[in-house]
């Protein structure tokens, strides 16, 4: 349990939160669902969630599931004809007073295209509406600091630039909401501020984020996670990202010249740490991907979308080879 709480002690230093604030789960799909219990029926009922149609899909389906069980709208704003993503203003566009919460995909991850949390987070307060953020693809390679950008809820993992295993669900609720008395339904023993309190008459929250706790805590992915997550906080401020630019800005002449389409924003304060392009269609994606790998390239696709992502341990010397690659 030490090593449980020493990885969600990164999380709250890297998310500039308090360690009372922030809980694990299996898994973010996991760690929503366990925000969107704890706001309770009421919270939703008759109202509107807002999401947008390129959020992850695991967390729309879970709010569509549960549109029906709370009796709330799911509004899903659509990617507009001829673009790659649903923009910042198309979003807001669409959030009109009856939004009780907004669900916002800090990085896409298609596209990588990024949301303006600043300026989502000040409608959000503008509103009145509660705004969750899903962080997964951004953290450890964009800034991010809940101190200055005050959020009701987010979530995210050790995957993905935090070079951590599955298993780590990582969530943070603003203690504003679990003060006015958020209370997940489902809770166990360790929900409790004591889990060896084993008197069935007198069950009661821990205090802090610990009530989204239920029963025994898996711990092996949580050390599994620790050496990566570790290695991200200890870089320089800055270094990663500056790296990560000067290695996307390679990979998007390359895309150019290949002609390949891209499908993540070109500006780069609008983008992620990945870049997105569509292979086009006489080319086998899982060929591509196979050929690549024997050159010690690694590079993912989901259908015809590559997804490249230069992090701390790729050279401008496996930029070239990539293109190398492709060009053949
Ligand atoms: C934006 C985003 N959210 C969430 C996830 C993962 O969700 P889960 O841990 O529930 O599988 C991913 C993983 O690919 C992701 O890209």
């Amino acid at each position: 349990l030490k090593a449980r709480s020493a990885l969600l002690s990164n999380w709250a230093t890297l998310t500039g939160a308090h360690c009372a604030d922030v809980f694990a789960a299996q898994n973010v799909t996991e760690a929503f669902a366990r925000f969107i219990d704890g706001l309770g029926g009421e919270a939703l009922r008759g109202r509107t969630v807002l999401a947008a149609a390129d959020c992850f899909p695991s967390l729309h389906f879970l709010l569509a599931g549960l549109a029906e069980r709370h009796g709330f709208t799911l509004r899903t704003v659509p990617v507009m004809d001829g673009e790659t993503y649903v923009h910042d203003d198309d979003f807001v566009a669409a959030w009109t007073p009856d939004v009780a919460l907004a669900l916002v995909t800090w990085v896409s991850s298609l596209t990588s295209k990024r949301a303006d949390l600043d300026a989502l987070a000040s409608h959000a307060r503008k509103h009145g509406s509660l705004i969750a953020v899903d962080a997964t693809q951004g953290m450890g390679i964009l800034p991010f600091d809940l101190r200055t950008t005050p959020l009701d809820f987010v979530c995210g993992s050790t995957l993905k630039w935090l070079c951590g295993v599955p298993g780590t669900g990582l969530g943070y609720v603003a203690p504003a909401l679990m003060q006015s008395g958020m209370t997940p339904a489902v809770r166990g023993w360790f929900s409790q501020d004591d889990p060896f309190n084993w008197d069935i008459k007198a069950f009661s929250y821990a205090p802090d984020a610990r009530r989204f706790d239920t029963g025994t805590p898996s711990v092996l992915p949580f050390v599994a996670s620790k050496p990566g997550f570790d290695r991200m906080l200890s870089q320089p401020a800055g270094s990663v990202r500056t790296h990560n630019l000067a290695l996307s800005h390679q990979l998007i002449a390359i895309v150019d010249r290949l002609g390949y389409r891209l499908l993540s924003p070109r500006a780069d304060e609008m983008r992620g740490g990945s870049i997105m392009a569509e292979v086009p269609r006489h080319l086998d994606v899982q060929q591509l991907i196979a050929t690549l790998a024997s050159e010690r390239v690694s590079v993912d696709a989901r259908g015809r979308t590559l997804r490249m992502s230069p992090g701390t341990s790729t050279t401008a010397s496996g930029i070239e080879r990539l293109e190398r690659c492709l060009s053949q």
